[in-house]
């Protein structure tokens, strides 16, 4: 390799050092703000944007898929992570980084833990990237992990068909994921982590995460968590101790239901038995410079806007969403031809008390319950589809967190490839519809369940 000219690679470093310490003072600043003001201005600041965005109120969008370089020591410098630079699209990009700086912020949230964000194209990217970097095979034998059952439909795939039936590589299911015991039985030596979605969907199983935290940590491996039903406007598990958060930033996130996101927020240390340094020290920074600049999967910077505009206001949407749901979920409650609704914000739910202990709106000591429910019609999966063809106004989609109301029947669409035996160990019945309550005025809702249900 040839050298480089002498000072040149020291003045690039001593900078770096100095824009380093710039954004520690930075985070510092921001750690001093509310919720809501994260979420509106994140890390970007009126220094920043005067200085070097022509004062643009509105973080930019950088459309471009590569940095260039001033020269050679610079590229190098780079391209081994000597300096931080964002280098090329895939690995990063300034846009992505205003979006993940927001959500490393929002998920550690009222507490003084540090994490570092990755994001990708969807969820789904992000649980494949965290879940296979965690599943190093050390030694002879092979990894495995444990996982509640009741999680969604494509994670449920990914794990059974993927990584177990396609790979070898075993994921233990816990039936009852409020067992603590469940998960103790089915760890071992060659356990890599613990995965807990929380609430689940479409079943909105919830229960009580520091146990099962504490139960990872005894073993020496992270606890990762699916948060994307809550948001960290409800729930911020890292906060209770888990180290590795997942959303698909498609959902709540992004409400206004445009486009594709994911992320992932690690604690900066997280737990682990692997024996690498880098990855344990800051997990978040390790998938972006390692697994995700290799396997791709990168968001989009333009998308990385939109679910940056989205954020802005989560607080107060999920709020809204939030108080929509528990409206419609008491109607539901009181309807004649519905045999059971699936809500946390229900006193008659069996989970209701442990939701109520972990589920708060932020910066508020009022509970709210997501935007989340499912209800069974009485008579069965003919008469739920008959009910679910009427809507008229709640449109029928695999989707949730939308603005709008949508609907839809698990065992037909989103849970419809692990076939029936796997959706019964998860609880998901065929009469099953699970409603995402939009920002509408909920009367409106109400008439169109009113009208579906009463012309059956
Ligand atoms: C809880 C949960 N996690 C992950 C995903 C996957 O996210 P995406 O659709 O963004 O890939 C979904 C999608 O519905 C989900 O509901």
């Amino acid at each position: 390799m040839n050298s480089s000219v002498p000072g040149r690679l020291d003045r690039y470093l001593k900078e770096a050092q100095a824009m380093l310490a710039e954004r520690e003072a930075r985070w510092r600043r921001a750690k001093r703000m509310k919720f809501d003001t994260l979420a509106v201005h994140g890390l970007y600041t009126m220094e920043e944007a005067i200085t070097k965005n022509q004062g643009a109120i509105i973080e930019p969008l950088f459309l471009a898929s590569a940095q260039a370089y001033r020269d050679s020591d610079e590229l190098e410098a780079a391209l081994s992570y000597q300096i931080p630079t964002w280098c090329y699209t895939r690995i990063h990009n300034p846009t992505l980084g205003y979006l993940e700086d927001t959500l490393a912020l929002l998920e550690t949230y009222g507490s003084d833990i540090r994490a570092g964000c990755c994001v990708y194209s969807s969820g789904m990217a992000a649980i494949e990237n965290v879940t296979d970097t965690l599943l190093v095979r050390l030694g002879d034998e092979p990894p495995n992990f444990v996982s509640q059952c009741q999680i969604y439909g494509g994670t449920f795939q990914q794990f059974n068909v993927r990584k177990f039936q396609e790979r070898g590589i075993e994921v233990r299911w816990v039936l009852k994921p409020e067992d603590v015991n469940e998960w103790r039985k089915r760890i071992d030596r060659n356990t890599r982590f613990l995965y807990a979605e929380t609430p689940s969907n479409p079943g909105l199983q919830f229960f009580d995460l520091k146990p099962v935290i504490e139960l990872a940590h005894e073993y020496g491996i992270p606890m990762v968590v699916d948060s994307t039903i809550a948001s960290p406007a409800l729930l911020r598990p890292l906060t209770i101790g888990a180290d590795i958060v997942i959303h698909s930033a498609t959902k709540v996130m992004s409400s206004s239901g445009m486009g594709m996101a994911g992320a992932v927020i690690a604690r900066q240390p997280i737990v682990t038995s692997i024996p690498n340094e880098e990855m344990k020290a800051d997990f978040a920074l390790y998938l972006k410079r390692y697994p995700q600049r290799d396997q791709g999967g990168c968001l989009h910077p333009f998308q990385a806007l939109m679910t940056l505009n989205d954020l802005r206001d989560l607080r107060h949407r999920v709020d809204l969403l939030s108080r929509n749901a528990l409206t419609v979920a008491r109607f539901l409650a009181a309807h004649p031809k519905v045999l059971e609704v699936s809500y946390l914000g229900l006193e008659s739910h069996p989970l209701h008390s442990v939701a109520k202990r972990y589920l708060k709106l932020a910066d508020s000591d009022e509970n709210r319950y997501t935007h989340l429910l499912a209800f069974r019609v009485k008579g069965g999966p003919e008469k739920t589809r008959q009910v679910f063809d009427r809507f008229r106004l709640i449109y029928r989609a695999t989707d949730l967190g939308r603005i709008k109301t949508v609907a839809t029947i698990p065992a037909i669409s989103t849970h419809l490839l692990q076939g029936e035996e796997c959706r019964e160990m998860a609880c998901i019945p065929p009469d099953l519809i699970r409603l995402s309550v939009g920002a509408e005025d909920p009367a409106d809702v109400i008439a169109d369940l009113e009208q579906a249900l009463s012309g059956v």
